[in-house]
């Protein structure tokens, strides 16, 4: 891969956007849960954005309670600390990244985002099915492993305009497009992305192995599996759209290394499949 051109813009982006404290107080407790449990809502009430982001979908028809919550605490106690953490690491994300005025690329950052979302969940039932203990991180495996594309659209604007528009036309895989047009794809500039952005080791794997499953280091397999079968498991059910509507192939390495096969991924994707109109309003909400 001639990673060239990759080099000589990125060295030109002068500020990149940060992630909210609430991202990395999550990341903590994913090793340490019950000392930090307490750290990330006293983190969620200090950011107002967040938190003003959690009760508007508190509030809203979605979860239908008859009182008014107005505070985190009483969220936290009536949709469930797990819920809380994941509206806080989707709003840390979505909010992190300006809304583009005038979308140049044509890439529909929307649907994008509720791929992500899709793939977010996914990866939290794909967890539950292999024995993936760490919930919160598969979550986040699955809603970032294509930030790469953000930074494309962003920075790479000229390119990504023709990379949609080959893609419109020769209705490809957008990855295909990426590598014929500049040379690499949407995993390099996750990867860089989430090491600027400090991510743990095992994070940063799942975003740049998740289409190269077969390149994994084997201690971060897992967590690779999580992000590549997450991704074809969201396009599978047809929820958003990662910037284009192919469904990839599952690597066989999946079902070398986990007890999965056909039958339980396609369980997998109805599973998702009902969560699809809650997905969709979500993203509703928080834009
Ligand atoms: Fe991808
Ligand atoms: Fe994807």
């Amino acid at each position: 891969m001639d990673t060239s051109k990759f080099k000589s813009v990125i060295s030109k982006i002068k500020t990149l956007p940060t992630l909210p404290q609430v991202f990395y107080k999550i990341i903590d407790t994913i090793e340490m849960p019950d000392s930090s449990a307490k750290d990330v809502k006293n983190t969620i009430k200090r950011d107002q954005s967040v938190s003003a982001q959690i009760l508007k979908v508190a509030n809203s028809a979605l979860y239908g309670h008859s009182r008014e919550i107005t505070d985190i605490t009483m969220a936290t106690v009536l949709l469930g600390f797990d819920m809380i953490k994941s509206i806080a690491l989707s709003v840390s994300v979505f909010s992190s990244f300006p809304k583009t005025e005038n979308n140049s690329t044509r890439f529909d950052r929307e649907l994008f985002w509720i791929h992500s979302m899709a793939s977010a969940e996914a990866a939290v039932i794909i967890a539950d099915k292999i024995g993936y203990q760490k919930k919160d991180q598969a979550f986040i495996i699955g809603l970032i492993h294509d930030i790469g594309k953000v930074i494309l659209d962003y920075y790479f604007s000229p390119d990504y305009k023709i990379i949609v528009t080959k893609v419109r036309q020769e209705n490809c895989l957008i990855r295909n497009a990426e590598i014929e047009t500049l040379n690499f794809d949407h995993s390099l500039t996750g990867g860089w992305l989430g090491e600027q952005w400090k991510f743990p080791e095992s994070i940063l794997s799942s975003i740049k192995f998740h289409h190269r499953v077969n390149e994994a280091p084997k201690e971060f397999i897992e967590e690779v599996i999580i992000s590549h079968i997450a991704d074809i498991i969201a396009r599978s059910a047809e929820i958003g759209s990662g910037g284009d509507y192919n469904i990839p192939k599952i690597s066989d390495i999946v079902f070398k290394k986990t007890d999965l096969n056909q039958e339980v991924i396609e369980l997998i994707v109805q599973q998702l499949i009902t969560k699809k109109t809650e997905i969709e309003e979500f993203f509703e909400l928080l834009n």
